[in-house]
């Protein structure tokens, strides 16, 4: 049965592959992101998610089997809050009643392997409490301090946990709305195109983020997994982040973590 599926940075990347792999199988997407989807929206401000989330709760007929939030930003810089945390968990949270209306709704967000790297404490803190002009704050003086680059983990963090949260909060577990994260390592997309320019940014990155099963992802690869969690076989998964990494994160975090 076809289902309505809204995924966020649907023009790009990751959220673009989704899509592609969605509508061959008779799925419709309706895809959001700042220009060229089926609704532009800027997610980085409350006005523009909730705005988004009413366009697509009319789009959808008010039911909604799916959301799957692939905007995101990794420059090192108050985006990380306003997109990557605010503008998944506000949208999310607002089409919670079109979710609570569908026969098997589920959510999907993309996190990061980053997520388990060091963090900006007082970002992570300031997002799980829903302070965003506190967040951002927090992000300013770390952008002025010389700590930006801990911004993006600190959004990736926040958000698995939040997400680990909302699963079992009452109105989404026991709604029948599972919530899970899908946290990638490198993939071929736009967002890490940089990367590959630089010999010694290219260096770094392979040292931070191990991948020694079958290297780099394509965003196909990592939208294969989104799809079992977002689908209707996923039926008892929920408040977990799949690492889709090539083995990042077992390297990385060793055995004992689990
Ligand atoms: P991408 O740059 O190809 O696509 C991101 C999309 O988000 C774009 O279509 C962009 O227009 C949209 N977007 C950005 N700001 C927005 C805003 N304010 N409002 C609405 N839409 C906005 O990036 P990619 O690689 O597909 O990333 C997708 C997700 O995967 C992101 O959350 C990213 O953090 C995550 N990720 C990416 C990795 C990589 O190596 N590419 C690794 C781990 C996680």
């Amino acid at each position: 049965m076809s289902r309505n599926v809204v995924v966020t940075g649907s023009g790009s990347g990751i959220g673009a592959a989704l899509t592609a792999l969605l509508r061959a199988r008779g799925d419709r997407v309706i895809g959001v992101d700042l220009r060229g989807g089926e609704i532009d929206a800027d997610l980085s401000t409350p006005r523009g998610r909730a705005a988004a989330a009413a366009a697509a709760t009319g789009a959808a007929g008010g039911v909604v089997d799916a959301v799957v939030t692939c905007a995101g930003t990794s420059v090192p810089g108050t985006a990380t809050v306003t997109v990557n945390y605010f503008g998944t968990t506000e949208f999310v949270a607002a089409l919670r009643p079109a979710l609570a209306a569908a026969r098997q709704p589920r959510v999907v967000v993309i996190g990061s392997v980053s997520g388990t790297q060091p963090t900006d404490p007082d970002v992570v803190a300031a997002c799980l409490a829903a302070d965003e002009d506190k967040a951002l704050a927090h992000a300013e003086r770390a952008v002025a301090d010389g700590r930006a680059r801990r911004l993006y983990p600190s959004s990736k963090a926040a958000l698995a946990q939040w997400a680990r949260r909302t699963a079992v909060a009452e109105g989404w577990a026991d709604a029948g709305i599972p919530v899970n994260v899908v946290a990638p390592g490198i993939v071929l997309t736009p967002m890490s195109a940089g990367i590959f320019d630089d010999p010694a940014m290219k260096k770094a990155m392979d040292a931070a983020v191990p991948m020694p099963l079958n290297g780099y992802l394509r965003p196909e690869d990592v939208a294969r997994a989104v799809l079992f969690l977002a689908g209707d076989d996923n039926t008892h998964i929920t408040g977990q982040v799949l690492h889709v990494d090539g083995g990042a994160e077992a390297t990385l975090r060793g055995p004992a973590h689990f």
